[in-house]
């Protein structure tokens, strides 16, 4: 059943066939990277096709409104420095997370833009996982949509991948199933109702509809883990933030979906 992608998208132009090819994904049996956005039902891709309907335009209209509110000290906002968003941003998120030389560490881009307010404004960081910081994430990622993700795993940034990888691939948890027991072994089968993606990163932060809210990368490896009765790790941790550079680069290539729409 995991051919479910295969026909999805094998069903397409050689041409894409051959663009995949030329990806070398670190996925099983040569597969290529396929947007979660396909193995949802014909329902949620509606309601994220329609940009009246799809819940997560909330969170990036509130996000457009974040971008032009002055904070901190210096009375500052995003827009001072970085104008319209739409130039500025543009395809940014597609590069991250990234080894940050001044954090000397990876930084995702919730993390760069927490930076922003805490370095240049003078402000209070979001909270991780609060609507302000999911909402400006979710406008500044809507700059990238349609940007191929494209992150460097080279340098220093070499050892997180690494890690992310071990991560992805190590069994966990009181059901003893890797990230890849899923997500490479078993995509395309129904788990409880879902259908099992690849797990790709490339629409977060996503509108899930069984959280009825935004939720980062993050706290969906955190319900992953307790999928299979794992301890998770923190948000923002360097296990998460690894294994987000290493989802990215696996998922390398796949245009960034933004705002993205999960069951
Ligand atoms: C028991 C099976 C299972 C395991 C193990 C598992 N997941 Fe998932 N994962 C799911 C299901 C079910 C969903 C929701 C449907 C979907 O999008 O695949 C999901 C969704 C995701 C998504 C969102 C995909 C999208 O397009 O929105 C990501 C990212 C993800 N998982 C990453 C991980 C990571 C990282 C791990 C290991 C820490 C992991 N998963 C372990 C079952 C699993
Ligand atoms: C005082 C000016 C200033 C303000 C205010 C500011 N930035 Fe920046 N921003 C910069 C500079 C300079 C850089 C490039 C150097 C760096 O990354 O530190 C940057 C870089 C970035 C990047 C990374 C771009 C890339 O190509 O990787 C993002 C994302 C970003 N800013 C978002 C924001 C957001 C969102 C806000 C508001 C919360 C904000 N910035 C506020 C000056 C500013």
């Amino acid at each position: 059943m995991r051919s479910f992608a295969r026909i999805a998208v094998l069903a397409g132009s050689a041409a894409f066939t051959i663009a995949a090819l030329a990806l070398e994904p670190d996925l099983p049996d040569g597969e290529f990277p396929v947007s979660g956005y396909r193995f949802m039902g014909p329902q949620v891709q509606q309601l994220q096709d329609d940009d009246f309907l799809n819940p997560g335009w909330f969170a990036v209209e509130f996000g457009a409104e974040l971008w032009q509110e002055k904070a901190g000290d210096r009375n500052l906002s995003c827009q001072s420095c970085h104008g319209d968003a739409s130039e500025s941003m543009r395809g940014v998120a597609a590069r991250y997370p990234q080894y940050d030389e001044h954090r000397t560490g990876l930084i995702n881009l919730e993390g760069r833009i927490n930076e922003m307010r805490s370095r240049y404004m003078n402000a209070a960081e979001y909270p991780l996982e609060s609507e302000q910081l999911l909402a400006i994430t979710a406008y500044v990622t809507h700059q990238a949509n349609g940007s191929p993700m494209n992150v460097d795993i080279t340098g220093k940034a070499a050892p997180y991948w690494q890690q992310g990888r071990d991560l992805y691939t190590r069994r966990q948890g009181q059901l003893d199933l890797a990230c890849s027991q899923c997500h490479d072994e078993r995509a395309g089968l129904m788990l409880r109702g879902d259908r099992i993606s690849q797990g790709h990163v490339n629409g977060f932060p996503v509108y899930r509809l069984i959280w009825r809210s935004m939720g980062s990368r993050h706290r969906m490896f955190r319900w992953c883990n307790w999928a299979v009765r794992a301890e998770p790790h923190e948000l923002g941790s360097d296990e998460y933030l690894s294994l987000e550079l290493y989802l990215a680069w696996r998922g390398r290539g796949l245009p960034i979906e933004s705002p993205a729409v999960r069951p």
